[in-house]
């Protein structure tokens, strides 16, 4: 089968043309999807019309599932009889909201925060909002590659410190607080701001809105930094804006794209979309001078 598709941007993205994903592929096929995935970061399937069964088994012949862990609250994160799909929406029903609000306003890749951070996640829209709503992907192999050689230099080899305990408010003023039991699920992670793609070997920018801190950089300048590069990343020649259509399908690789769900008046439009997400690698980064820097954990209590 030779694929065909369409670019979406210059920075990044593809959608795939006559596939319908909620037939299953045979080995050539599954191989192909996979080697334009890697070729343009994200995937877009449209006029998806599919069972929460064949969206599990489409997203399964990429990898293993990961299971988003539950809130020690009442927000339901998964579906309940399928705890593979994680539910994003802004609608309640008797008063109680059917999933995650608001989740991932705000450029990130999935997982950074974890010290195996996800491969891949595959969103599909069922609710779409005709005004706002959309979501922003960028390419962090572009993003990287643009550096000016003085920060590459600066960066090689360094790691970032990600924190979800840290960020929850900020990232989340809607959610409650942490508790205590969550945050010690939660311990910090160090992971190298230059990754190195396990697949393709190209070098991508890893960092996003749970970083907190980067080695050897004083806090502030720190700071400064991982916004300046959170910036970079979502300048417009790095990214394509999706604007869903109910029935559409996004596919993308955390391990060298950001996305954020941009913010819109969720007061008004219904959004209801969900997502299947894969378990992925040890994040790692190969410095020019041939040192392998990966990522590592480290408790609350030492930092
Ligand atoms: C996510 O971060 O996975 C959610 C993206 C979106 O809802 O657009």
């Amino acid at each position: 089968m030779s694929i065909r598709v369409r670019e979406l941007s210059e920075a990044l993205g593809a959608e795939v043309l006559d596939f319908d994903p909620s037939v299953p592929m045979d080995t050539a096929t599954a191989r192909e999807v996979r080697e334009i995935w890697l070729q343009y970061g994200i995937l877009l399937f449209r006029g998806v019309d599919w069972t929460l069964a064949q969206h599990i088994a489409f997203t399964e012949s990429f990898g293993e599932l990961h299971i988003m862990p539950r809130l020690a609250t009442e927000v339901p994160v998964n579906l309940q009889q399928h705890p593979e799909i994680f539910v994003v929406s802004n609608i309640e029903k008797d008063g109680k909201p059917i999933g995650v609000k608001r989740a991932g306003w705000g450029w990130h890749s999935d997982g950074e925060d974890k010290r195996v951070p996800n491969m891949a996640s595959m969103l599909y829209g069922i609710k779409t909002p005709e005004v706002g709503g959309d979501t922003g992907f960028a390419s962090t192999y572009r993003a990287y590659d643009a550096l000016p050689p003085k920060t590459k230099e600066r960066l090689d080899g360094k790691l970032a410190r990600f924190s979800r305990v840290e960020m929850h408010l900020v990232n989340y003023p809607n959610l409650p607080p942490l508790t205590e039991a969550e945050k010690r699920d939660r311990p910090y992670v160090w992971h190298p701001v230059v990754r190195t793609h396990p697949e393709t070997q190209r070098k991508c920018l890893y960092i996003g809105r749970w970083a907190v801190e980067i080695e050897g950089i004083p806090g502030d300048e720190g700071r400064e930094l991982i916004d300046d590069l959170t910036a970079h990343i979502s300048k417009p020649e790095f990214t394509y804006i999706h604007k869903w259509r109910p029935g559409d399908v996004v596919f993308w690789d955390n391990r060298c794209t950001q996305h954020c769900a941009i913010p819109y008046d969720d007061s008004k439009e219904d959004r209801y979309m969900l997502r299947t997400t894969l378990e992925g690698d040890t994040p790692f980064h190969l410095a020019e001078d041939g040192r392998r820097v990966e990522s590592f954990l480290v408790s609350p209590l030492e930092v």
